[in-house]
């Protein structure tokens, strides 16, 4: 793909919410059109104080549409047409007031309705007063979108509507333009990449009951799995049992056990025949009961056991307070597929260390032959289980590279960022 004609022949839907910059709208949409998109205004009703349809419709070449009820203009198509027309829903300026709006899901006008109605890519550009970008519930409303894999483009800082200076303007045209550019960019660079993720923790059954299992939340491979079908990629996740919701656009599928994980994971790689790169984040039981009782183990089973209850070859009590699992390990699932010979994916590991990360993560890459290691410190309580932060250190054969503390869903943006500079490098020296 041509980079410099990304744009040529992507529709891109342009919301404009009220926010001053509006007036810098006719601008971007004549700028995303001199570089070949399609573009449909689509305005809610205040904005219209601020930019007229007219202007817009007159650089579009289409009619605006603004309202949810009227399909008496001439070319109107409607919010779920529009929804599925678009490639891109770009949102500039988006308010406080939209931010909100679209963050509890509501349909009140056409631009939440085509927001819902898609299947695409929506990006937000803020635009308001510093104080309202900083408030709490602007902030918490980027936070949810964010996590429901919005892009958020700028604001940036400089002055005001009001005249104060501060964090509230929206990115200039030229820097929506490229934004819009990189996002196609990143998509067709992953495309037709299929990147198999395993998240989560595995159970491993006891008895009908009770289970070992994890603290791990799911969070860090959802979060790469967002990460990477944003970016285009094909995506099959395979969890362990979570209360996240899906990725949109992603492929899941719920294991409970580590053997279960196993065969799902290698039935994949051996069925589909395409996958390039398998991120193995969950954190699987690396032990599980040797017998799984078919009822519920008695607290003084071998002691007390009346003949009627079936025994447990699992548990054995040996003294009155004293009771002893007998455990078998767990097949190792990411180095089960490291040591494939054929069908072999680019390889990813995760390292939780709570000392001396860096020596033991790169003892692991070397001991189950992984591409790349992440390795993270679990010893940092505010980065331990279940956190919507994480820090890592991606280490591989001969290189090693931190990714500073920040939110899942941005260290999940870099670390796929990297597989895929890195695994296609690999390839091309192997080639
Ligand atoms: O050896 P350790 O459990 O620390 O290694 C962590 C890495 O190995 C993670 O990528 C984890 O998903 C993977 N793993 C696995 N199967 C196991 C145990 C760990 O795939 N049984």
């Amino acid at each position: 793909m041509d980079k410099k004609n990304i744009l040529k022949g992507k529709h891109i839907v342009l919301g404009i919410t009220a926010g001053l910059a509006a007036s810098k709208c006719p601008e971007l949409a004549r700028m995303l059109e001199a570089l070949g998109a399609e573009v449909r205004a689509v305005m809610t009703p205040n904005s219209e104080k601020l930019v007229t349809s007219g202007q817009m419709q007159a650089v579009t070449h289409f009619p605006v549409e603004d309202n949810i009820f009227d399909r008496s203009t001439p070319g109107s198509i409607g919010h779920i047409a529009l929804g599925k027309w678009a490639d891109i829903i770009l949102i500039a300026p988006a308010t406080a007031d939209f931010l909100a709006r679209l963050a509890s899901g509501m349909g009140d006008d056409l631009l939440t309705c085509v927001c819902l109605a898609t299947p695409s890519q929506i990006a937000v550009a803020p635009s308001m007063h510093f104080q309202m970008y900083g408030a709490p519930a602007t902030q918490e409303n980027l936070l949810t979108l964010k996590k429901r894999n919005i892009l958020i483009w700028g604001p940036e800082k400089g002055r005001l509507g009001s005249g104060d200076i501060g964090i509230g303007r929206m990115l200039e045209p030229g820097e929506l333009v490229k934004n819009v550019e990189n996002y196609f960019n990143s998509i067709s660079e992953l495309n037709p990449f299929h990147i198999l993720i395993t998240a989560g923790p595995t159970q491993e059954a006891i008895d009908p009951v009770r289970y070992i299992s994890n603290r791990s939340s799911g969070k860090m491979g959802f979060a790469l799995a967002a990460a990477a079908r944003s970016k285009g990629a094909k995506v099959t996740l395979i969890s362990g049992p979570v209360t996240l919701e899906t990725p949109v656009g992603v492929k899941r599928i719920d294991v409970v056990t580590a053997l279960e994980m196993h065969e799902a994971v290698h039935k994949i790689i051996e069925t589909d025949n395409d996958v390039n790169v398998f991120i193995s984040c969950a954190a699987v039981s690396d032990f599980r009961p040797e017998h799984v009782s078919t009822q519920k183990i008695k607290k003084s089973e071998g002691v007390e056991t009346s003949s009627s209850s079936v025994p447990s070859q699992t548990s054995e009590v040996i003294a009155d307070d004293i009771m002893t699992l007998r455990l078998v390990k767990n097949p190792d699932i990411v180095k089960s597929v490291a040591s494939l010979t054929t069908r072999r994916p680019f390889v990813v590991g995760f390292a939780a260390e709570t000392e001396r990360v860096e020596e033991y993560a790169r003892i692991k890459l070397e001991k189950k032959k992984l591409d790349l290691i992440c390795a993270n410190d679990v010893s940092k309580k505010e980065l331990t289980f279940g956190s919507d932060e994480n820090e890592i250190t991606m280490i591989w054969n001969d290189g090693i590279k931190k990714i500073e503390k920040c939110s899942k869903s941005e260290v999940a943006s870099q670390i796929i960022d990297h597989i895929l500079t890195f695994s296609q490098k690999t390839k091309s020296k192997e080639g």
